[in-house]
């Protein structure tokens, strides 16, 4: 099998390298990466001599058909992820997200290759906190960010191009994902190297939004059933039941870190912030038979804390940065107090 992972140095994309080489031994497996402040190859050091990595961008015609010409399967990773920045600077998001994901639906339909496409439950906009309603796969969309906003655009170009020329294609809408090679920027990332370099954990508004969190190796599982027994032009929702509120994730982390679970500080909140986002996995787990392996959230962050404590490395030359970009929008507003 040759197939063709975009955005493998990013987050899920490098996991999923890792995941698909120790269980697919024999996958012929070509990185297409444009390695933004998002991505690096450092993520995929490990199995550096397993893998061709392209450093290129999704938006190039030119390469991309190329590449997609010499591979059985697509896997689309690539995208701009980062919802604070989107609503700082949303054209990186447009471009990526939309023309990238365009580029590449272009390519895979002129050479007929199967294409899967990752996207995220925040199309479907938000919940209410009280509301015991959770997304399936026939909730309308109703993003809320431009980041959301531009990863729904790119499922309903899959959906016009699976309809109108029959690519074949499947689509996978997952939760919040948590695991190693996270940037730090994001929010678990961000609140166990926080802890670990002795900076207070922040938390937005009140920490009252609820994120349903799945371990990454648990949605690349999910990928891989899609990919091979999913029904072509399908939509399937990856979620592992790992509701949790953000005060709940930080008091954890600070918990299992050994500190002291208040000890932390409320900020302003981001705009337009999402309340509750929640999976209804029904379909893919009894259509498609897959069940997650990570079922114990505590047991997975701790995993997770050990592998930041342990790839410092890793993280620090992220780090300096991404609090400067924090800086400049956040205000204190308040302490944590036990409740
Ligand atoms: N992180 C989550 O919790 C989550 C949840 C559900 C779905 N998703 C989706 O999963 C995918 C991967 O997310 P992630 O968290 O790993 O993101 P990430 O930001 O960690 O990685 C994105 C990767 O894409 C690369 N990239 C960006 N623009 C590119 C371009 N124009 N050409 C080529 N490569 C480019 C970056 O260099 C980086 O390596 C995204 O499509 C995202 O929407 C993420």
């Amino acid at each position: 099998m040759r197939m063709l992972v975009t955005g493998g140095a990013g987050f899920i994309g490098a996991n999923f390298v890792h995941r698909t080489l120790a269980t697919r031994p024999d996958a012929r497996i070509t990185v297409l990466d444009a390695l933004t402040y998002a991505g690096t190859r450092a993520s995929l050091a490990p199995v550096a001599d397993r893998i061709t990595f392209v450093h290129g961008d999704i938006c190039d015609a030119d390469l991309v058909n190329r590449l997609v010409a010499e591979t059985d399967l697509v896997v689309h990773f690539a995208a701009e992820s980062h919802n604070d920045n989107s609503l700082a600077d949303p054209w990186p998001f447009v471009r990526t997200n939309v023309v990238g994901t365009t580029t590449l639906l272009q390519a895979v339909r002129t050479h007929d290759v199967r294409y899967h496409h990752i996207s995220t439950d925040e199309v479907y906009g938000d919940l209410e906190l009280d509301d015991p309603a959770r997304f399936t796969e026939t909730t309308p969309y109703n993003p809320s960010s431009p980041y959301s906003s531009t990863k729904a655009s790119s499922d309903l170009l899959v959906r016009a191009w699976a309809r109108s020329f029959g690519i074949r294609a499947t689509i996978s809408n997952c939760s919040n994902n948590y695991g190693p090679y996270q940037h730090v920027e994001k929010f678990i990332p961000r609140q166990i190297t926080n802890v670990l370099t002795g900076v207070r954990p922040r938390l937005y508004g009140t920490g009252a939004n609820v994120r349903d969190w799945i371990h990454v190796d648990d949605h690349n599982d999910a990928v891989w059933t899609i990919v091979e027994r999913g029904e072509l032009g399908q939509t399937y929702l990856i979620g592992a039941d790992g509701e949790a509120n953000n005060r709940t994730v930080v008091e954890t982390i600070l918990e299992l870190c050994g500190k002291d679970p208040n000890d932390f500080d409320f900020v302003t909140d981001r705009p337009g912030h999402d309340l509750r986002y929640a999976i209804d996995s029904t379909r893919l787990r009894t259509e498609l038979g897959w069940t997650p392996t990570y079922s114990d959230f505590r047991a997975g962050l701790t995993a997770t804390i050990d592998w930041y404590r342990t790839n410092e490395n890793w993280w620090r030359p992220q780090k300096d940065a991404t609090e400067a970009v924090y800086a400049g929008t956040e205000r204190v507003t308040g302490a944590g107090s036990r409740h």
